[in-house]
């Protein structure tokens, strides 16, 4: 398995270290949430191409994914404003193994689109949802208005994860992909700590 690092050990001057936290699953184990780096590239490709099929398809909609070298920069070199991702991993000495990744683009100047991926061993813990739930609360301090999700119309699971975290949509019956959004807030007493 591609090892990521807990710490990164040069991250960009503009690297969100507020962002790091714990996170502590039902059975007691111990996750470590951290932005992306650059530095992330190459286990990212590695995770890429371990990832089971089924997987990709429902993050990307396609069954044989290409990770370009383009869009591997993209998706590791980020501004921590308009692009954010946090990666989740397992925590035991320096280097850790992957778990999940969120992230959110800005598609506009008021909407991010949002993308999450749990590994399939650690679902049904409640990473999704805290992910999703602090990616909300950093767009809406980034100042965005709006967040909006895809995900195949099969996928029960991200239907019932985007629905629970009040997304909606008008959805068309034969629809294969659904497209979902939610207000953001920047109250920050709503946004609590993140
Ligand atoms: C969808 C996905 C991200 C959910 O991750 P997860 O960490 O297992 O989700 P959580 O444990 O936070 O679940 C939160 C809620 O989502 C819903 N949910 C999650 N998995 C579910 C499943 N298999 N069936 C039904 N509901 C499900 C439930 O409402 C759940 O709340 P509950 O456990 O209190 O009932 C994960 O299944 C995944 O990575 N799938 C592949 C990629 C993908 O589909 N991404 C979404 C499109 S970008």
């Amino acid at each position: 398995m591609p090892l990521i690092r807990q710490h990164p050990t040069s991250p960009p001057d503009n690297y969100p270290a507020e962002l790091e936290q714990e996170l502590r699953l039902p059975d007691g184990e111990v996750l470590w949430i951290r932005p992306v780096v650059p530095a992330d590239a190459e286990v990212l490709a590695a995770e890429f191409a371990a990832a089971d099929d089924e997987t990709l398809y429902s993050r990307f909609f396609t069954p044989s994914f290409d990770l370009t070298e383009d869009r591997l920069r993209y998706l590791t070199e980020l501004d921590y404003t308009t692009h954010l991702a946090l990666a989740v991993m397992t925590v035991g000495g320096d280097e850790s193994e992957g778990v999940a990744i969120g992230r959110y683009a800005a598609r506009t100047a008021d909407d991010v689109e949002g993308a999450i991926v749990v590994k399939p061993e650690y679902r049904r813990n409640g990473i999704a949802r805290l992910l999703v739930e602090r990616l909300l609360a950093i767009a809406g301090r980034a100042g965005f208005s709006t967040m909006s999700a895809s995900y195949l119309a099969e996928n029960a699971a991200a239907a019932r994860l985007m629905e629970s975290l009040g997304f909606s949509g008008d959805p068309f019956e034969d629809e294969v992909v659904v497209d979902v959004a939610r207000r953001l807030t920047t109250d920050p007493a709503a946004i609590g700590s993140v």
